[in-house]
């Protein structure tokens, strides 16, 4: 799987809101135990005896990661993430089909006393990368922070302790691919990435620093879980909150939040990359975002 390559974060959650809702499609028991399994490397990973927090570790022997259960095809998903000082981690929706879908999360450490970066991605019916990246307003690695994927048949949106980073509207009508079809698992790692995530390449990790331990913790999902019927997920009912008209664009106060973080923390947006695409921009570069 493309996992070495894009770690995606799935995030967390907002204890006081995510409890005061108690919707009833959270599928997430809130134990790592039962709702994940370790894909990567048992040694390097540690759960607390409640099952409610989970530390992913990268040392020269090896990086880590877990993943869902379950398949999802629509939802919410909140994780709450303290990150390693310095190195990449991430969670990432990613279907396993062939056509592969994903939505990516992934933190591109960075050489000490830099921002930490953010990176976005979204795959999709088998188009390619369509990074965005932004600086964080705050230090991610001092203390747990909400990362969160909206997903329904409106639009992705990417949030940051509830701050709405990044929209991806669905313009399918226009041609222009959207994951709406194929369910998605939730998978997170921690990995080396440093052949290729900072400075492109050219910040090797430290390994006199490590080992790199990165925190995941309160994790909510609240989606529709896979059973094999794409029209279930898709139709909208009390328990498909996600598609209801209200989470069908950014509210006012989200759109305000939204325009302050590509105004000041904004750092790379494939649609402004014209270089990249040849004056051929994306099609969704041109169409509206709400
Ligand atoms: C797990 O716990 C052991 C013992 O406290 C520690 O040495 C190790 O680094 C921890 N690993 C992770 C991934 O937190």
């Amino acid at each position: 799987m493309t996992i070495c390559h894009r770690t995606v974060i799935f995030i967390g959650i907002l204890t006081l809101i995510s409890t005061q809702i108690t919707s009833g499609s959270v599928v997430s028991t809130g134990d790592f135990n039962k709702d994940f399994f370790v894909t990567w490397s048992p040694s390097h990973v540690n759960t607390s005896a409640d099952g409610k927090t989970r530390s992913l570790k990268l040392d020269q022997e090896s990086g880590s990661g877990f993943a869902s259960n379950q398949m999802f095809l629509f939802g919410q998903i909140d994780m709450q993430i303290k990150l390693v000082p310095g190195r990449s981690a991430g969670t990432v929706l990613t279907s396993d089909q062939p056509n592969r879908d994903e939505i990516d999360f992934e933190f591109l450490g960075n050489v000490e006393g830099k921002p930490y970066i953010v990176q976005t991605n979204i795959f999709a019916d088998g188009l390619d990368n369509r990074e965005e990246r932004i600086n964080l307003w705050f230090d991610p690695t001092k203390d747990f922070h909400t990362y969160s994927i909206l997903w329904n048949l409106h639009q992705i949106v990417f949030m940051v302790d509830w701050v709405p980073i990044r929209v991806y509207r669905n313009h399918a009508d226009n041609g222009v691919g959207y994951p709406r079809w194929q369910p998605m698992s939730i998978k997170t790692s921690l990995w080396n990435g440093d052949s290729w995530a900072t400075g492109g390449g050219r910040d090797k990790i430290d390994w006199s620093k490590g080992p790199f331990i990165s925190s995941f913790r309160y994790h909510k999902i609240d989606a529709c879980i896979w059973k094999g019927n794409a029209r279930f997920c898709r139709a909208e009912s009390p328990t498909n909150w996600w598609h209801q008209k209200r989470y069908s664009t950014l509210t006012n106060t989200q759109r305000r939040l939204f325009k302050w973080v590509r105004k000041y923390h904004m750092i790379y947006d494939y649609c402004q990359d014209k270089q990249r695409f040849q004056g051929n921009l994306p099609k969704e570069c041109s169409l509206p975002k709400y």
